[in-house]
């Protein structure tokens, strides 16, 4: 057990963005080593060909498409730095989230092994997708552990794959992200505790069962499957890159973790990319599930007992991923906490787009990262100990649009059908 988060910092407002309350806290990583190559340890986790065989398989995948960075310009001028730019991951497979570049690919490869044992070849996803090995694929069940988003891909990954699939959920998933799993025929388990308890516990069940289990973490046991997960992840950092406006790099990211698969597989790809001119990394969690946080600080992983629940619901994780550990141990640059009303404001803050800038979808979790960029833009301690500047160009990445459509609404007070159209009529009035 870790204790509190330090009480957070209040700053002023940055030139009209409204935050109600700015409490958040934020500390530098005592390992952060910058100057540091993609070393021994970093390529155990993840080296180029993983990253290159998992972009180039999704992106074969019917329905791929990269998804927008959309540029912010009127938010970043409100907030005293150059350039703001927003991954917006609302539209990827039409699943509202980044998570099948992870799941789905996860599952595909589990399937694609399975096969491959059967048959003594290893299948295309091609053939998979038509049916090539339908005998072969529907005797394998897959199943994973799920707050919400990696549940759905890793169901939706089934039900394109061809296999069974069980998801257990954790008490606090509300019923309409239950219901999109089980959309995909996927069998949904209601499991009591946490997200890391039903994590243990399927992982059980899937040993009795002869179940394939497609984590999205890992606890050092097991390996593979979480690799292939964050290998996936990695196509997000890389279309985001050839995005960029070219020649002007982030200065800085503002990474949400929950167990941290998807912040060291963007933090592995930039510093593929960059070397140590990657950008300043900043992993942001919600205050009471912050294992990053205080793994960070302490230098060894720490896991968070308690009330592991947050409206960042995908945040809400206790244990960090060992696998991620060796990346973002030394990778990331900082760790930020910050408190739940700050994740809504900037989902509003996004929909309502007062700087002249395309409103977005932005969901719960998806927002963290800004949340984190908000309340360090308005403090100028803040700012200063991570170099955040009027020169400063900062990526986000939006993992989430309206996951779960009626809470977006309750919380941003429209919907997200209401702000995708607001969104046409901007991009009509802009051409
Ligand atoms: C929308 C969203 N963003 C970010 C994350 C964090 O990913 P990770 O658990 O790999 O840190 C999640 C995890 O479920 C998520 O659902």
């Amino acid at each position: 057990m870790c204790p509190p988060a330090p009480a957070g910092v209040t700053g002023n407002d940055p030139g009209g963005v409204t935050v109600a309350m700015r409490l958040f806290s934020l500390a530098l990583n005592p390992a952060a080593d910058h100057a540091a190559g993609y070393g021994v340890a970093q390529s155990a986790v993840l080296d180029d060909d993983q990253m290159q065989a998992a972009a180039a398989e999704i992106r074969t995948w019917p329905g791929y498409a990269p998804t927008s960075l959309v540029s912010l310009p009127g938010l970043a001028a409100a907030l005293g730095i150059a350039e703001l730019h927003y991954k917006d991951e609302g539209t990827r497979f039409g699943l509202g989230s980044f998570k099948p570049l992870g799941g789905a690919y996860a599952v595909f490869r589990a399937v694609a092994r399975s096969v491959a044992e059967r048959t003594g070849e290893m299948p295309s996803s091609r053939e998979l997708l038509d049916g090539a090995h339908r005998d072969s694929a529907g005797g394998i069940t897959v199943c994973a552990a799920t707050d919400g988003n990696h549940g759905r891909s890793v169901a939706w990954g089934a039900h394109t794959f061809g296999c069974r699939c069980v998801i257990y959920i954790t008490e606090s998933v509300t019923p309409a992200r239950e219901q999109a799993i089980a959309a995909f025929g996927a069998e949904v388990v209601r499991h009591p505790g946490s997200y890391d308890d039903a994590v243990r516990a399927v992982a059980e069940r899937a040993e009795r069962e002869g179940w394939l289990v497609i984590p999205d973490t890992s606890d050092g046991s097991s390996v593979t499957v979480p690799r292939d997960v964050m290998a996936g992840y990695t196509l997000m950092a890389e279309e985001a890159i050839g995005q960029l406006p070219e020649g002007r790099p982030p200065t800085h990211l503002f990474l949400q973790a929950g167990v941290g698969g998807m912040a060291a597989a963007v933090c592995a790809k930039f510093w593929r990319t960059y070397g140590h001119q990657r950008p300043f990394t900043l992993s942001v969690e919600p205050a009471q599930c912050a294992c990053w946080y205080h793994s960070l600080i302490a230098g060894h992983p720490v896991a968070v007992t308690g009330e592991i629940d947050s409206v960042m619901a995908g945040l809400a994780c206790g244990e960090v991923s060992r696998l991620a550990w060796p990346i973002l141990h030394t990778g990331a640059d900082a760790a930020m906490t910050v408190e739940d009303p700050l994740a809504p404001e900037a989902m509003r803050l996004l929909a309502a787009a007062p700087h002249g800038d395309l409103p977005l979808v932005g969901g719960e979790s998806g927002v963290a990262g800004l949340a984190g960029l908000l309340a360090v833009a308005g403090d100028v301690p803040a700012r200063r100990t991570i170099g955040l500047d009027h020169s400063s160009r900062v990526l986000l990445f939006g993992t989430e649009g309206d996951t779960d459509a009626e809470n977006y609404t309750l919380l941003v007070g429209r919907s997200g059908a209401e702000v995708r159209y607001s969104a046409a009529a901007f991009t009509g009035e802009h051409q």
